[in-house]
């Protein structure tokens, strides 16, 4: 039997679980499915912490303009806007739902990271930002009686009736079978997709799903090229890629090579604070440079009991791979961590398919650009997490459930044969490839080579999330192949250079060549 509910919100991420709460607060009911428990997400592993204007000598033209530099040329200025300026508003209002970020004699405390102009970033715990964000806003959406928290319930693909999305249909975790939810409006905050990478240093749930539907839903997708790869991963045979917070470098935290030789130096006057591209790209010059795989970061400078109040987690987690962050040279090397591109999506999270929203990494709203400033994301969520499901709200004020079938809908079966889950085979080539051939350096060549291997991994039948998987593949290879410049977080080495005639966004939309938009109108409401 299908369900109903006023509001379905895929993923309980910060936008998500920001969303679900914007929109209880209406008295309207909310169906929050997400993929494993609730508190899994890219926003559980948050380190570095929240960027935000609230110190005495900061203001939102500063956070506006260190956002725009980062973007290299394709931000949004609006969304931009939005988001320094109404980011101080919903922080506050995260302190009053009991988040408590860190405070030296009652005063809340900054830090500094790449390319912020001043130190401005909020962190809770020391480095464990984001599981604070979580447990406060979990804590907040259990209080309101209309949303519906369900674990364990994986998503695969949307409902779309005569053009307008109309539900999702996942895997029942109680059932164990298919089932199908309806609803006025869905508000997907799936989040990102670093697990399309050998290297990450997201956690298994961040496989793209999101944009995979909603590209099969016939929603634009908006620069996917664009991938941001976090410099310092520990890189330790038999350890997952664990991050080492940028906030590491920001306190002082030097990259040194084999020799023990600092290198920053020779590549970039910022040193260790240069923009995450240009860290990324040095380490792997300087690997193949001194032809090793790793390079060090030292943090032996500092006091011991200081790393270890400054950053309680990361501290324990060396502990438990051997190293002593306060007397040993930690191994580092680059891993795949953020997506600027994704579901094309206005000021309001408003997809260009109608009936479906979007906020958090799931999305391109124009905030980030080319590459995203540290510690913007976990704001954005919260800032357009709000404005979705205020969107999703009052566009549907006056329209009801609609679980009919139309004559018109192309309803795609979903073939479980082969069952539902992400194949490991799939996944581990995908993978592979996406790390060797579309990674931190690209080429003409080398794309064309992993394209094609994309399409005959497609061509056989495969489980809905393996096709989802592979196709988002795809799209940040077709869009890394058409861009022939290099700019933030997309780097060819066959045009090396930014150009000025690529200040253009990459589109992409089912059953429709790749194309560029100039002036992706990012404010125009569209998914009413
Ligand atoms: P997520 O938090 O990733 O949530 C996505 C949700 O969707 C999850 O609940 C997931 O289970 C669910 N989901 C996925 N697929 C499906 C499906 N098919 N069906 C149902 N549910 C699904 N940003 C900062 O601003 N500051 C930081 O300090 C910082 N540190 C970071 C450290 C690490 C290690 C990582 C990985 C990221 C960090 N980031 C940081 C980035 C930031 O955490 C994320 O961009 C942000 O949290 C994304 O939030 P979100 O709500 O969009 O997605
Ligand atoms: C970090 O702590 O280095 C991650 C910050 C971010 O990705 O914004």
């Amino acid at each position: 039997m299908a369900l109903e509910t006023d509001f379905i919100v895929i993923g309980s991420g910060v936008a998500g679980l920001r969303a679900a709460i914007e929109i209880a607060q209406s008295g309207a009911s909310v169906t929050v499915l997400t993929k494993d428990k609730t508190s899994e997400s890219n926003t559980e592993y948050a380190q570095g912490g929240v960027a935000v204007v609230l110190s005495d000598d900061d203001n939102a033209e500063l956070h506006e303009g260190d956002t725009l530099v980062a973007g290299a040329g394709l931000c949004d200025q609006k969304a931009v806007e939005t988001l320094v300026n109404e980011g101080t508003k919903y922080i506050k209002e995260l302190i009053d739902w009991g988040t408590e970020f860190d405070r030296e004699g009652g005063k809340l405390v900054f830090t500094k990271e790449a390319a912020h102009s001043r130190r401005r970033i909020l962190h809770a715990h020391g480095d464990s930002t984001g599981a604070e964000f979580v447990r406060s806003l979990i804590a907040k959406a259990t209080h309101e009686k209309t949303i519906n928290l369900t674990p364990f319930a994986n998503t695969e693909s949307l409902i779309v009736n005569d053009g307008r999305c109309v539900g999702v249909r996942f895997l029942d975790p109680v059932l164990r079978a298919p089932r199908e939810i309806f609803a006025k409006g869905v508000v997907m905050c799936t989040g990102g997709a670093g697990q399309l990478y050998q290297h990450t240093t997201n956690p298994p749930v961040a496989t793209g799903d999101g944009m995979a539907m909603a590209y099969f839903a016939g929603a634009e997708m908006a620069d996917m090229e664009f991938v941001q790869f976090h410099p310092t991963a520990l890189n330790l045979e038999n350890a997952p890629r664990f991050l080492l917070s940028e906030a590491m470098r920001g306190e002082g935290g030097l990259l040194k090579n084999e020799y023990g030789e600092r290198f920053m130096p020779r590549y970039d006057d910022r040193l260790e604070l240069a923009p995450r591209d240009i860290v990324s790209r040095s380490i792997v010059a300087e690997m193949r440079r001194t032809g090793t795989r790793t390079v060090y970061l030292d943090m032996t400078a500092m006091d011991e009991k200081f790393l270890k109040d400054r950053f309680p987690k990361i501290y324990e987690t060396c502990r438990v791979y051997g190293l002593n962050i306060a007397t040993d040279l930690l191994p580092v090397s680059p891993a795949s961590h953020y997506c600027m591109g994704g579901i094309r999506s206005d000021l309001w999270g408003r997809s260009t398919l109608p009936g479906l929203y979007a906020a958090g990494e799931v999305t391109c709203t124009g905030v980030h650009g080319a590459n995203r400033l540290a510690s913007n994301s976990l704001l954005e969520g919260l800032v357009f997490g709000a404005r979705a499901g205020e969107a999703a709200l009052s566009d549907s004020s006056k329209s009801q459930v609609s679980s009919h079938r139309s004559k018109t809908e192309k309803r795609e079966t979903l073939d479980i044969r082969h069952g539902t889950a992400l194949s490991t085979a799939v996944k581990k080539r995908v993978k592979r490839i996406m790390w060797e051939r579309v990674g931190i350096l690209r080429d003409r060549a080398t794309l064309v080579r992993a394209s094609s291997e994309f399409d005959q991994i497609a061509a056989a039948n495969l489980s809905p999330s393996s096709r989802n998987f592979v196709t988002l593949a795809q799209l940040v290879t077709r869009a890394a192949l058409w861009r022939e410049e290099s700019r933030g977080g997309h780097y060819r080495t066959d045009f090396p250079e930014q150009k000025e005639n690529w200040r253009t966004h990459s589109i992409q939309q089912r059953d429709t060549e790749i194309g560029s938009s100039q002036q992706i109108n990012f404010d125009t409401a569209r998914a009413v």
